[in-house]
């Protein structure tokens, strides 16, 4: 949802923004732009990816050793030239760029063409730097102004803020949309996340809501609130390191995190799993395991696939703990009434950590008491930083927008959760706790095994190249594995599909079935492998086309199948894990195959921080 990267220090400032740029980018291609503040404020932007600008500003003067640049996921307008951001204010001494919605700005911009604003853009954001300006006209200065208009701003900014009658000030604030700010020596970098910082220092503020970051040159880092209050933030030290933020000989970074997974599961249950002591540690669950073994019910929300990791937790969960699960899209959640009580527990679970909805479902769980405990892979991201424990899932930095690490490490930290809490709980045994945590530290190898047959899926896939549907079938813990297929297919392919559970299918999308239609069915021998069975027939019996993901040795399904997987045995509630990998390879090599762009898939972003 836009990303943003700022800069003041001694270097030249454009190298740093186009290459902080290029790391941001999963958050929104569709325009970008820069500012550079020399003797001037000069802004370039324009419709298009990041590279689009680089060729742009081909020859422009670009000298400067401050300036911001930002890459655009359009909400306010459609991605053109004049919406890109960054935007200049009325008299072209300020610009600003921003990430986040402003939801009164119609308002805001009515009073400000009274008092005699023009606008160029169709954006919210020019609302936001016009009135920036309409406040500083009085005579205040640039912070004051700043205050001033976002004290008057209903909805969500990262904003940052130049202006040309403050040569060595930048301004950038936060509320609801990620903001880090790096400290180096003699100088600051500004983004939306780590990324763009990581080569240069590792020391980084997280910006919390409401907090404006005043960045003078030559001075300490000072932090005030919008109310003036001046804030004394903890600096951070951050773990990432630049080759997780390459393609590694990858031709796409979603090719390079699915093959990461055996690295990222064992990374996820690394340090946790105790097999000597039959014991899994999480300190998280440990700090507060009262919350845990009195909890009336557990209620998880989220949204995309780490949503579907979430309908896995809930087969596990309730089978382990005997406890009442209900999954939430937090979209809904947040804004249905939900019953809600303070002995229940809300789990957030987000690859990013930002996503807005999930946000908004924490802050509206803990009006009600609820006992919030998030799963993040974004250390130091704004749902990890709400929550009242956590567990991190450890898969590193995650580019690819179609999420595929992220999912397996999030099933693994809710698997060993369930875990942890049933031995305190007393409803698992020692023995069945033994089985069940000495399968998942197999589950790496045999994830490599299937990977070994990526070229095996690489050819069958081309066969579904110019399919225009596909129906995905799975039982169980297999539903949601359907669901996560059919959509890792859909955003990356632009290939209709369905996840559905396999016996819902006559109850009306078999009517869709006929010699055009793949199904792409969950068979593996565990479970209700019978019941997937008769479900395949009925499939065949209609001409459809199937592709099956069987245990390895399987003949039935095998033999009735156009291409099958086969994955190893394991625990049956441990098969999402291995499930997954074929059908993220699948929809990789179909999107590969029909030429579309698999890392930035048209109209997505990485992380979704508006509503
Ligand atoms: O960062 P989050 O896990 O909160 O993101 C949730 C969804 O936006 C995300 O999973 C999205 O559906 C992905 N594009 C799926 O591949």
């Amino acid at each position: 949802m836009c990303g943003i990267v700022g800069y003041i220090g001694p270097r030249e400032a454009y190298p740093i923004l186009i290459k902080g740029l290029k790391r941001l980018e999963y958050r929104g291609y569709d325009s970008a732009g820069i500012a550079i503040l020399n003797d001037n404020l000069q802004v370039f932007k324009c419709k298009g990816k990041v590279s689009a600008l680089e060729a742009f500003v081909q020859g422009k003067p670009l000298h400067a050793t401050m300036g911001m640049a930002h890459t655009r996921w359009a909400t306010h307008g459609e991605p053109n030239d004049v919406n890109a951001h960054p935007h200049y204010s009325q008299s072209e001494s300020l610009a600003v760029i921003h990430n986040g919605i402003i939801e009164n700005y119609a308002i805001l911009k009515e009073g400000l063409i009274k008092s005699g604003f023009t606008f160029q853009s169709n954006t919210d954001t020019e609302v936001l730097v016009q009135l920036i300006e309409y406040f500083k006209n009085s005579g205040i200065s640039l912070l004051e102004a700043v205050q001033l208009a976002l004290n008057q701003t209903v909805g969500a900014y990262a904003i940052v803020v130049l202006s040309k009658n403050d040569p060595d000030l930048m301004i950038a604030a936060r509320k609801g949309s990620p903001l880090v700010v790096g400290i180096g020596k003699d100088e600051f970098f500004l983004a939306s996340d780590a990324s763009p910082i990581i080569e240069y220092t590792k020391d980084v503020v997280y910006l919390e809501d409401e907090e404006i970051a005043i960045l003078q040159r030559g001075q300490k880092l000072k932090v005030k609130t919008i109310s003036d209050v001046e804030t004394f933030p903890q600096v951070h030290t951050l773990e990432l390191n630049i080759s997780q933020l390459e393609k590694g000989g990858y031709e796409h970074f979603m090719l390079k995190e699915i093959f990461e997974q055996p690295d990222t599961i064992r990374d996820s249950f690394r340090g946790r799993i105790q097999l000597e002591n039959n014991t899994i540690t999480m300190a998280g669950i440990i700090d507060h395991l009262d919350k845990f073994l009195n909890a009336r019910r557990i209620i998880m929300t989220a949204a995309g696939t780490s949503w579907h990791a979430c309908l896995v937790g809930e087969y596990i969960f309730e089978e382990l703990l005997r406890i009442p699960v209900e999954v939430e899209y937090s979209s809904e959640f947040r804004y249905r009434k939900p019953v809600l009580y303070n002995d229940d527990i809300l789990i957030a679970v987000s690859q990013s950590g930002e996503t807005a909805d999930t946000l908004a479902a924490i802050h509206l769980a803990k009006s009600h008491g609820a006992f919030i405990y998030g799963i993040c892979n974004v250390v130091g991201s704004s749902i990890a930083r709400a929550t009242d424990a956590g567990s991190y899932t450890h898969a590193g930095p995650e580019i690819g927008v179609a999420s595929t690490k992220a999912f397996t490490a999030q099933v693994t930290v809710l698997t060993l959760m369930a875990l942890a809490i049933a031995q305190k709980k007393g409803t698992i045994s020692e023995e069945r706790l033994k089985e069940i945590m000495i399968a998942l530290t197999e589950i790496p190898a045999k994830v490599t095994q299937i990977l070994n047959k990526a070229k095996e899926i690489q050819e069958f896939s081309k066969y579904y190249t110019y399919t225009r549907n596909a129906l995905y079938l799975g039982r169980g813990y297999n539903f949601p594995v359907a669901l996560e297929g059919a959509l890792k297919l859909k955003e990356i392919s632009y290939i209709h599909a369905e996840g559905y559970p396999a016996a819902e299918m006559k109850h009306g999308p078999i009517a869709l079935i006929d010699r055009e239609m793949p199904v792409v069915v969950i068979a593996p021998n565990k479970g209700h492998y019978d019941k997937v069975v008769s479900n395949i027939q009925e499939v065949k019996a209609r001409k459809g086309r199937l592709i099956s993901i069987i245990t390895e040795g399987d003949v039935t399904v095998k033999e009735l199948s156009d291409h099958y997987v086969e994955i190893p045995e394991t625990e049956e509630m441990l098969i999402p894990l291995l499930a997954t990998i074929p059908l993220q390879l699948m929809a990789y090599y179909i999107a590969v195959f029909r030429e579309c762009n698999v890392d930035q898939p048209r109209n997505l972003a990485k992380s979704v921080t508006v509503e």
